[in-house]
């Protein structure tokens, strides 16, 4: 019988441990280390490491945050796990300014940065000897990829500075220096000192009380399940809590904190509603932390604590299936995580179909309905966008080799995901997909996982033989080949039957009545905007602003289809309303699609991308500035004092 790679994995980490190369831990904390993949597709070509070399296992953080120079500053330990000969290990190092590694009682180790490469970092290699616990003392860069840094004037408040991290897909070797690969899970721990009057958080269970020291404080965390190092986050700032359940509450600043409880009052259902569906959650407490705007995405599941864009607050709860989608992540994603970014759809496909499921769960099934509706035309556009029919990046498992992770980002991971999922459980029945989607968080909590492992496990847990069901399913068609297989599950032809009689008399010239607009739900609205024909003749787009105020809505996602079509019909009258939109948040996904269509209108819009743009850059995350600097709007930054060497 061929051992499954889990097993080999596993069993060799055991033998590495057990054998007289390594100092010797005990078989039970060996078994508790999860296993690395060793299969051909589990590779990942977004990282240096060579896990099945040496990997570590642990990391253990002591920083400093200095907001006046910018760096976290102090020492990373890592617990080590080689294989027997093992002499080196291989870590991911973006920017990182290292003084020594040494070994854990001070013996300095050599190591050497090898080259960088745009994308990726550079590989750090260390000389380990039989060194198993090792010492590095390091600063993260002023530009790190992954932190942000807040002047008082961009937060609610106005008096202190922010600190935040965003890890995923490959940032967080921009400030920790480990195997930053999504294969290789760690434990970790972390103590943090900030100035007195600030409070650090982080993806991780508190480890006791902060402790004050003259003009500092120090926090401390603890994980102790092992989690991928991208859901390794950190934010630092004037913050407050609040309760909202048993095991829910959300942090923010002070001046957010109503607000933000207001909005995320169904947390507590949305737990219950996931748990029922998809097994117990796992983490202990489903915390949330709402940041400033500059926050590059909707919402980031880092474990414990979900990290949320303020844009999601609507007044009205519009917008909170964004919190189902991140707690679905405590299943699809954190338990069971992409071993590479190549199979990213794993983490976001499933997670997009769970969403869903819990939506259906605390709203019913007519907003559910109309969710799936609006992710078939969300995939179709995706399709479209990517190549149509045939494009290579149509398929579910995507190669990124010489990429960015990034280049996978698209509604074909999140919707041709879901909606693959979807197509088995009509086709099996819900009950029988229910069981089986349940059995497979059971089977894969805290491993990570490739599609062939989901394509074998799906085989084993529910096609079961079954060759009719074998053919209907069109599994490797649905994950290897382009486009959407014509078996796909289709949306409720009906579930918007009232808008989409309204998208039929616009197209023929009358304007939605303003009782019907008012009653529409979100997703109502963004069907309409989204189903109209996308270049309009300004007037209907004025007459449709002068009815329902779309360019200054509170509704940001509404706000945004609506800024979309004003950019494509060139409308000036809402240019004031798209600027005031670009500067007031820099979430990526509403930022980066205005600025790149305004700046490819050469003659309309390109000026306006350039004059928002140099205000607005100060304002966005590195993870926001590095796709729209490409953009040639302003002229490339003189090294900064704080950068140059
Ligand atoms: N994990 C993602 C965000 C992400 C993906 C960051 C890849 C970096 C690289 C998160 O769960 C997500 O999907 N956010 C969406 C939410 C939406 C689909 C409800 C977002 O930010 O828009
Ligand atoms: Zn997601």
């Amino acid at each position: 019988m061929r051992v499954h790679p889990l097993i080999a994995a596993a069993a060799m980490l055991l033998a590495a441990c057990q054998s007289g190369d390594a100092p010797a831990p005990q078989a039970s904390k060996a078994l508790m280390v999860a296993p690395v993949l060793d299969s051909a597709d589990a590779v990942d070509v977004h990282s240096y490491a060579k896990p099945l070399e040496a990997r570590v296992t642990h990391v253990a953080l002591d920083l400093a945050v200095d907001f006046s120079t910018k760096r976290l500053s102090g020492t990373a330990t890592l617990d080590i796990q080689a294989r027997p000969g093992a002499s080196e290990i291989v870590l991911d190092d973006k920017g990182l300014e290292i003084a020594a590694i040494t070994t854990s009682d001070g013996k300095p180790l050599a190591y050497r940065v090898g080259a960088n490469d745009a994308i990726l970092g550079a590989p750090l290699t260390i000389q380990l000897g039989a060194a198993r616990k090792i010492l590095v003392r390091y600063k993260s860069a002023p530009d790190s990829g992954a932190l942000q840094w807040l002047n008082p004037e961009q937060t609610a408040g106005k008096k202190h500075p922010y600190l935040l991290s965003q890890g995923q897909a490959i940032e967080n070797r921009s400030w920790i220096p480990t195997q930053d690969s999504p294969g290789v899970r760690q434990t970790w721990e972390a103590k943090i000192r900030v100035p007195a009057a600030l409070t650090a958080v982080m993806s991780a269970p508190k480890a006791g009380e902060a402790v004050s020291q003259g003009d500092s404080r120090t926090f401390s965390f603890k994980m102790d399940k092992p989690v991928a190092p991208y859901l390794i986050a950190i934010a630092v700032g004037d913050l407050a809590f609040r309760e909202l359940g048993p095991r829910t509450g959300v942090w923010t600043e002070p001046a957010m904190l109503d607000k933000a409880a207001a909005e995320l009052a169904d947390t507590e259902k949305m737990v219950a509603a996931a748990e029922a569906l998809f097994g117990p959650y796992q983490w202990g407490r489903y915390d949330m932390l709402v940041l400033p705007p500059s926050f590059p995405f909707g919402g980031m599941e880092n474990p414990t604590l979900t990290f949320l864009t303020p844009t999601f607050i609507a007044g009205d709860k519009s917008l909170t299936s964004l919190i189902a989608h991140e707690l679905a992540h405590s299943w699809s994603g954190n338990l069971a995580t992409n071993a590479t970014w190549a199979d990213f759809w794993l983490n976001e496909g499933m997670t997009t179909y769970a969403t869903t499921r819990i939506v259906e769960a605390v709203y019913g099934p007519r907003v559910a309905a109309q969710q799936v509706a609006l992710g078939i035309d969300a995939m179709n556009a995706a399709v479209t966008e990517n190549g149509g029919s045939e494009g290579a990046d149509t398929r579910l498992h995507i190669d990124l080799k010489g990429r960015s992770p990034d280049d996978g980002l698209t509604d074909i991971a999140y919707e041709k995901g879901a909606a693959f999922l979807r197509t088995i459980e009509v086709a099996v029945g819900r009950e029988r997909f229910d069981a089986w989607l349940k059995g497979w968080f059971l089977r894969h909590k805290f491993q990570p996982v490739t599609t062939s492992i989901f394509l074998a496990d799906l085989r084993q847990h529910l096609v079961r033989g079954d060759q009719a069901l074998e053919a209907k399913l069109q599994l490797d068609r649905w994950v290897n080949q382009p486009g959407v297989p014509a078996n796909v599950a289709q949306a409720d032809p009906g579930a918007f039957a009232e808008v989409d009689t309204a998208v039929n008399a616009f197209k023929a010239g009358t304007q939605p009545e303003a009782a019907a607009w008012s009653r529409w739900t979100t997703d109502e609205k963004l069907r309409f905007l989204t189903r109209i024909d996308q270049r309009q003749p300004t007037g209907r787009l004025a007459a449709l602003d002068r009815a329902f105020n779309l360019s200054r809505t509170g509704n940001n996602e509404v706000r945004f289809a609506f800024l979309t079509l004003a950019v494509a019909a060139r409308f000036d009258p809402a240019v004031p309303a798209l600027e005031q939109f670009l500067l007031m948040q820099g979430r990526r996904k509403f930022v980066r699609p205005l600025v790149t269509s305004l700046a490819e209108d050469k003659e309309w819009g390109r000026p306006i991308a350039a004059r928002v743009y140099a205000r607005a850059r100060p304002l966005y995350h590195p993870v926001t500035t590095r796709d729209l600097d490409k953009l040639g709007l302003i002229p490339p930054a003189l090294p900064s004092p704080l950068t140059a060497k």
